[in-house]
């Protein structure tokens, strides 16, 4: 390990994420005891012959369910056409993976509307850190692009997976985590949130329409290729992924455009709106279903276009897993400034050495130090990441001055989101969830042809 070069810049001059660099280093352990596993409802990490919990291998992921990786070239014509520098989790590799986010931009080139579509399932009242990165990234996306961003709550979805949950809380659960999401700064003129429990019972029938016509294409021998079902399987858990994949259509969601939403028919010329879907990998089960089937629907509809990052590392390192079940593995949204300094000193995995002489003999690693990985994550400050990586390296930063950079920033990242979080008012998280007509500015500069 201590032989790995020092991350240096790559040709973006950015500094190599240490996410980055693990790719390359993971795609030598073959003999690995168990195989990672990536499914939208659980993930682990592959283990050594020795039960170690090895880093996940994105790259392998991608190979294995045909996504392309995001180049510099893709980021570079980015860069020309929106006139904005790419995120620093474009740059640094956290988002790392895409399907036709090209045929996205030429859209965007020519100057017409495509919109943006995430989600949460939300089984419980606070979001964790890593919950909060696709959500910061389409916020970006949304102020980049100026278009219409729809996001799902999939309440049913977490009442059909979690034995223990009641409809009555779950609904609570979609509009507490609504409420974490506004404060992440969405621009309520352009967005609108919805439960699913709540809105297909209202202005949903679209999205209904969808999903039954969508669903008359998948037979269940699909459903459990793509998920793993079996037949103890409940028949919710059959048919939710119909709603997952047909949120991403632009007749589920008449109002947004100024079709009628109680007209038996969907608009053709709405279902032509193209789509992009920011998400972590761990979701693209459900839209590799979507963009196989959607040639099934009645309108011509183009294929739904992804971007994925990677998975925010758990306190304890590459490979762990961030748990909302359990509170050591992650920072939470609603942990206090003492909360966060505990968590990270007691329970950051450090790649520091084991005593203070050893560490100013040989230096320690920030490769594998979740402190370092997290201020990559949420610094924007280049020179000084640098500085710390090769200061650590050195032996001359120890492990606890690592720490207290990153808990002062985490507890800015937080404390700063908090504030925004009071700020939301049952008014401000109504008029969010409200099905009403957008608006947005698009492109201000489309090529003409
Ligand atoms: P959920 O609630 O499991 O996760 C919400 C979003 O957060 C991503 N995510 C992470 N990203 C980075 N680091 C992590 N450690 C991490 N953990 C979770 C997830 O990939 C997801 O983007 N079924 C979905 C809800 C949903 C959805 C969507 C998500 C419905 N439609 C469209 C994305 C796009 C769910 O339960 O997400
Ligand atoms: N939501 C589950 C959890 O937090 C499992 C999960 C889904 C997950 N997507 C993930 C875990 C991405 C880590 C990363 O336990």
């Amino acid at each position: 390990m201590a032989e790995k070069p020092p991350a240096g810049p790559n040709d973006l001059g950015e500094p190599v994420s240490v996410a980055a660099l693990s790719i390359a280093d993971k795609a030598t352990a073959p003999n690995a005891a168990a195989e990672q596993q990536i499914d939208p409802w659980s993930v682990s990490a592959a283990t050594d012959e020795h039960g170690n919990i090895l880093a996940f291998d994105y790259e392998a992921i991608s190979r294995k369910w045909n996504t392309k990786l995001i180049d510099n070239a893709l980021l570079q014509r980015f860069e020309s056409l929106t006139g904005h520098k790419p995120h620093r989790w474009l740059r640094r590799g956290l988002f790392f993976s895409h399907r036709d986010l090209e045929s996205i931009l030429d859209v965007y080139e020519r100057g017409e509307t495509f919109f943006l579509y995430t989600g949460r399932g939300p089984s419980s009242s606070s979001m964790h850190i890593g919950h909060t990165i696709p959500f910061e990234f389409t916020k970006w996306l949304q102020d980049v692009f100026d278009v219409p961003l729809v996001i799902m709550l999939t309440d049913d979805e977490k009442f059909l997976f979690k034995e223990d949950l009641k409809l009555e809380e779950v609904i609570g659960f979609a509009r507490d985590n609504a409420k974490d999401i506004i404060a992440v700064g969405f621009d309520v003129k352009k967005t609108f949130i919805y439960s699913d429990l709540e809105f297909l019972g209202t202005a949903g029938k679209h999205m209904l329409l969808n999903a039954w016509e969508f669903s008359k294409g998948i037979t269940f021998n699909q459903v459990r290729g793509a998920f793993g079902f079996d037949g103890s399987t409940n028949t919710g858990r059959i048919f939710f992924p119909n709603l997952q994949c047909v949120a991403a259509y632009a007749t589920s969601y008449p109002f947004i455009w100024g079709d009628d939403p109680l007209s038996p028919v969907r608009s053709k010329k709405t279902a032509a709106i193209p789509c992009l879907i920011p998400c972590a990998i761990d979701q693209d089960p459900y839209f590799r279903l979507l963009r196989d089937h959607t040639k099934s629907m009645s309108h011509k509809i183009p294929r739904p276009a992804l971007i994925h990052s990677k998975f925010l590392t758990a306190l304890q390192g590459a490979g762990g897993k961030m748990s909302a079940s359990n509170p050591n593995s992650a920072i939470f949204m609603n942990d206090s400034a003492k909360g966060i300094k505990n968590k990270i000193n007691k329970h950051a995995f450090s790649g520091g050495q084991e005593t203070l002489e050893l560490h100013r003999e040989k230096g320690g690693n920030p490769d594998v130090d979740v402190a370092y990985q997290y201020l990559t994550y949420f610094s924007d400050d280049d020179e000084k990441l640098e500085r710390l990586a090769r200061d650590y390296r050195s032996g001359e930063l120890l492990t606890g001055d690592m720490k207290k950079e990153c808990i002062t920033l985490l507890q800015e990242y937080v404390g700063s989101f908090q504030e925004r979080r009071k700020a939301v008012s049952e008014e401000v998280l109504n008029e969010f969830m409200r099905p009403r007509r957008l608006e947005w500015g698009g492109n201000p500069n489309p090529k003409k042809p």
